[in-house]
């Protein structure tokens, strides 16, 4: 039986290092409240001029080394971002160009906080069926352009970082790798986590009076956003666990997406686990939406926090609202 199985991982940050005192010079806010609702004490910020596929470009790199594979053996590319470089074209292709792929499919997920997750399955099947044999799955987004950083916009913007992280899914005969991916929407509540323009339901999608009146910004309802990720987060771990009839105990790591360090502690404490068993490292990067999954998944490995054979639970939730798990073998 083949199965899909992450052969290699790498990740990029901008260097330009903000913190919430930095942030503090900006707009009405304070490192304490921000360290104290979020656990973020710093993100990076790209320099002006920097896209989305700029941060992938590394990290692919580093994924594919690790991988120990060239651009020459990758069957499809998966970009997941929310934040892509432009409407159109889908990153995807650019980042086809920039590094030289074949002439390979590049597919864009558009799934925001849960667009790893939703990658990952998508890889999934297609190594399953034997249709691929090599895989790359990038998470990059800038979200640092679409933050209000004025006072207005201060409940969001010193939640949001900028990042990228890549994984190569490679087929093996070998009893391992991904066991089973859940995928989830509710669309009812689009409007509680999005950015109004630009819309193509507009003409033109985006108008001077718009940006007049910050309809441009990512706008968040926080307290909807906890409420529904503190029961979505556990909800579908159990799902990945049960799925696989294994026990909470049987898990080595879960890697969630760095929404909130206060939504991840509620996620521990409703499943009983200790802290440590969830993954942290929105301290220094703040949530990098579709990129947090996959630089905590490097980061994870470079660190030596998972070994071969360890299960391993990925999930996320986000605007949509979208939320979906992975259960890995490694
Ligand atoms: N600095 C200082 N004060 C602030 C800031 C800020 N950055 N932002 C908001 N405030 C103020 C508010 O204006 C409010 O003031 P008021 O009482 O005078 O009206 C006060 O702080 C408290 O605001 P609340 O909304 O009551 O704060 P709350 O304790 O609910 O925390 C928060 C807000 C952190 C956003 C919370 O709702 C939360 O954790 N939500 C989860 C949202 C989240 O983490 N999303 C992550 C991104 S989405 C994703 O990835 C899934």
């Amino acid at each position: 039986m083949t199965r899909a199985y992450i052969s290699g991982t790498g990740f990029y940050v901008p260097e330009k290092v903000v913190t919430n005192d930095d942030l503090a010079t900006l707009m009405d806010t304070s490192d304490e409240w921000i360290r104290e609702r979020t656990g973020i004490q710093s993100r990076r910020f790209v320099e002006d001029g920097v896209g989305t596929t700029d941060l992938a470009v590394p990290a692919a790199e580093q994924a594919l080394k690790a991988a120990a594979l060239t651009v020459k053996d990758i069957d499809l590319i998966i970009f997941a971002t929310s934040t892509p470089d432009y409407m159109a074209p889908g990153s995807g292709c650019l980042l086809q160009d920039r590094m030289g792929f074949p002439e390979i499919g590049a597919l864009d997920v558009r799934v925001q906080c849960s667009g790893f997750v939703y990658g990952l399955s998508i890889a999934d099947q297609y190594i399953r069926t034997g249709t691929f044999r090599h895989v790359l799955l990038v998470g990059a987004e800038v979200q640092s352009t679409g933050m209000d950083l004025s006072d207005a916009g201060r409940d969001v913007s010193v939640i949001f970082g900028d990042g990228a992280g890549a994984v190569v899914v490679s087929a093996t005969e070998e009893d391992r790798g991904v066991l089973s991916t859940h995928l989830h929407s509710e669309g009812k509540y689009a409007r509680e986590l999005w950015s109004e323009v630009p819309a193509s339901g507009r003409n033109p999608r985006i108008s001077s009076k718009d940006v007049e009146e910050g309809r441009h910004w990512l706008k968040m309802n926080g307290r909807e956003v906890f409420i529904h990720a503190v029961t979505r987060f556990p909800e579908c771990i159990m799902e990945a666990i049960a799925a696989n009839n294994l026990q909470v105990e049987d898990v080595d790591l879960i890697i969630p997406h760095q929404a909130n360090l206060r939504i991840t502690m509620e996620v521990a404490r409703r499943l009983k686990v200790p802290l440590e068993l969830v993954y942290s490292n929105i301290d220094r990067y703040g949530n990098t939406t579709a990129a947090s999954i996959p630089i905590a998944i490097a980061e994870s490995v470079n660190e030596g926090r998972i070994q071969k054979g360890n299960h391993v639970v990925l999930v996320a939730f986000g605007s949509g609202f979208a939320w979906a798990s992975a259960m890995i073998k490694w």
